[in-house]
């Protein structure tokens, strides 16, 4: 299990200058930038596409981690590697095949990452645990930032953090939605390694950024 990593999402920051906000977030200590991508059609509402990423790469050398609530989805995967992602994020309900999309994710470079929603059961990681990366347990149910964190989840993570002992592979395991200072706790308690924060990481402005990383860290 790594020490804990910090992923603000930038769902969170001023949108009408999201480089200087990767920056300032950069220099605060993040360890990922997280970037929640939404189509207003697998989730109901819409963000960014490959463009943004693309524009925003020059402004970190941060790793770059791709939440995709996208449907259909394989389509993209190639538009989301080639703008800088690392780790590209899939949930299993967005697609026919989530394997083939894991294979094809693997197949382009990148580290591979499946998310879990509130009502999906760590079960669904039996034949998928052998290829990920990454597993990202959803706190809340995805669509929106500022939403409030789902207690039962906790439960979720304890049980993937055991799958991921048996498997004995190296799988980062990843929480989003709702996580304060006093959630990111409990997570980590609950044997999670890496936390996604968008209201907590970004509240106060530049300023407080630091401070707000620090306290995830606990
Ligand atoms: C929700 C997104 C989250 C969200 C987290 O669909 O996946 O990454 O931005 O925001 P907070 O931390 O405010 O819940
Ligand atoms: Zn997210």
């Amino acid at each position: 299990m790594h020490p804990v990593r910090i992923a603000p999402s930038i769902l969170s920051a001023d949108f009408a200058k999201l480089g200087e906000e990767v920056r300032a977030i950069d220099a605060a200590g993040a360890d990922w930038i997280h970037i929640d991508v939404m189509d207003g059609h697998f989730v109901p509402n819409i963000t960014i596409g490959p463009a943004v990423v693309k524009a925003l790469r020059p402004h970190t050398t941060k790793p770059f981690d791709v939440h995709l609530m996208i449907s259909p989805i394989d389509a993209y995967l190639d538009a989301f590697a080639e703008a800088g992602a690392d780790t590209i994020t899939v949930h299993p309900e967005a697609g026919p095949h989530i394997h083939r999309t894991i294979q094809h994710i693997k197949g382009l470079g990148k580290r591979a990452g499946v998310v879990l929603n509130p009502a999906t059961p760590a079960k669904m990681l039996d034949y998928l645990i052998d290829m990920v990366d990454l597993v990202l347990v959803m706190s809340v149910n995805p669509g929106f930032g500022g939403q409030s964190f789902i207690e039962s989840q906790l439960k979720k993570i304890s049980a993937i953090r055991k799958m991921i002992e048996h498997s004995g592979r190296a799988i980062d395991l990843e929480v989003d939605g709702g996580v304060d200072p006093a959630w990111a706790r409990r997570c980590i308690e609950a044997g999670a390694d890496a936390l996604v924060a968008g209201t907590a990481a970004f509240r106060g402005g530049p300023e407080h950024y630091a401070a707000n990383i620090a306290a995830l860290r606990g």
